[in-house]
């Protein structure tokens, strides 16, 4: 089974949990995961991997987290064909740019030739569901992942 992924940024734990959720549910489906904090990640990490998950949280009127600011940037060059990915990040709906974050990161992977395999996952910190729907994403996700490998 080829492994996942997952390079998160998260200021205060909630998209970093949500990381967790993630690969806690494909770890409980034997899909193999790498997860990283982006501050500790390279761009040219994603190149190696067939699965790609990207998190951010959304802050300053649409922003990337702030590790994510210069990633981000530096994916510029890469080619990632014939990979799979998806996008995740929790957000409030008190701000106008509700989890932009989220859809800069598909956006990016789409433009580098990513497949996107499922709708991101874009969770509100009012409503308090984050491990739910985390979990739940990530069934989906899982089945989405056993088809395509
Ligand atoms: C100053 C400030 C600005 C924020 N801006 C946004 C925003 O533009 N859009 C959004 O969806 N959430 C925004 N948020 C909410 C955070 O993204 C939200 O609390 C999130 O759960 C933080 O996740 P993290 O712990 O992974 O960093 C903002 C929060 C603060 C305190």
């Amino acid at each position: 089974m080829e492994k996942v992924l997952i390079i998160y940024g998260s200021k205060q734990g909630s998209t970093a949990a949500m990381a967790g959720y993630i690969a806690d549910v494909l770890e409980s489906r034997n899909i193999p995961v790498v997860s990283k904090n982006v501050f500790e990640a390279k761009p040219e990490e994603l190149k190696e991997y067939k699965f790609i998950l990207l998190g951010s949280s959304t802050w300053s009127d649409g922003d990337l987290q702030s590790d994510f600011i210069d990633f981000e940037r530096e994916m510029d060059d890469l080619d990632l064909k014939g990979r799979f990915g998806a996008a995740f990040g929790s957000g409030s709906s008190r701000f106008r740019f509700f989890c932009e974050a989220v859809r800069i990161l598909e956006a990016k992977l789409r433009s580098l030739g990513c497949r996107i395999m499922l709708p991101s996952l874009m969770v509100n910190d009012l409503e308090r569901r984050s491990e739910e729907e985390s979990r739940e994403w990530a069934a989906v996700l899982a089945d989405e992942i056993e088809q395509i490998n």
